[in-house]
């Protein structure tokens, strides 16, 4: 038996540092999915496979080993990649991929027995409607595109990346319209999902937020 936290959400609401905290303070295994499909995009970039070749990605996930260890690595066929899925040419194809019905399909087999027997938070966009519809706690974690664009500057800043507000904000909304309107999984509210608006919540305010509703549901 394993018990199931699910955090759904747009990018930028903040899923990635709050599920990270809530799990250590509960002692969840803390699973990030957006980082199997980093590792799909990653493994076609090795193996030069373009998005059209529909015959050689269904190969290449054949083979496919996508593992993740208690501290948050993760490796691609026996390779650790935790920082190189995060990289600039990832970054761009990790969307197109991430609507391939072969790759949904694979990575749905992949993110259930990651959880298999083991007490998780889970971070995604369908985590709580396709993944574990019978997730025992479903969270949907929200924020303004205002308020994303503005906390994604900031991170850009921190790394020394220009950018203009108005593009992030552009480019945010465009993201959230191809993640809600996709044919397979679109992110959405599950019915039974809490929802969390985080746009004027600090991240401890959040995380001890979400920690009541679990134990409560415990
Ligand atoms: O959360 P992230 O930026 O690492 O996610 C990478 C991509 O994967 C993003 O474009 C949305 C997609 N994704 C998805 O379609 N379903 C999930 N459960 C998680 C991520």
């Amino acid at each position: 038996m394993s018990f199931v936290v699910a955090i759904d959400g747009p990018a930028g609401a903040g899923k990635g540092t709050i599920t990270k905290l809530v799990g250590e303070k509960l002692g969840l295994v803390n699973i990030d999915t957006g980082a199997t499909f980093r590792c799909v995009a990653l493994n076609m970039i090795q193996e030069h496979i373009d998005i059209q070749e529909e015959k050689n990605i269904e190969e290449m996930l054949n083979k496919i080993h996508i593992e993740m260890d208690s501290d948050g690595k993760i490796y691609l066929n026996g390779e650790e990649v935790t920082n190189r899925i995060r990289e600039n040419d990832v970054n761009d194809l990790v969307s197109p991929v991430s609507v391939l019905p072969v790759v949904r399909n694979k990575l749905l087999e992949v993110q259930r027995n990651i959880a298999k027997g083991k007490n998780v938070i889970m971070e995604g966009r369908d985590i709580g409607t396709v993944v574990f519809p019978d997730a025992d706690v479903k969270i949907y974690l929200d924020a303004t595109a205002e308020e994303r664009a503005r906390r994604r500057v900031l991170q850009n800043q921190e790394k020394g990346i220009e950018c203009s507000y108005e593009e992030v904000l552009q480019g945010i909304k465009d993201r959230d319209k191809r993640d809600s309107t996709r044919e397979i999984a679109p992110l959405k509210r599950a019915k039974d999902a809490i929802y969390v608006d985080s746009t004027n919540l600090s991240v401890e305010q959040v995380v001890q937020e979400i920690i009541e509703i679990i134990k409560k549901k415990a």
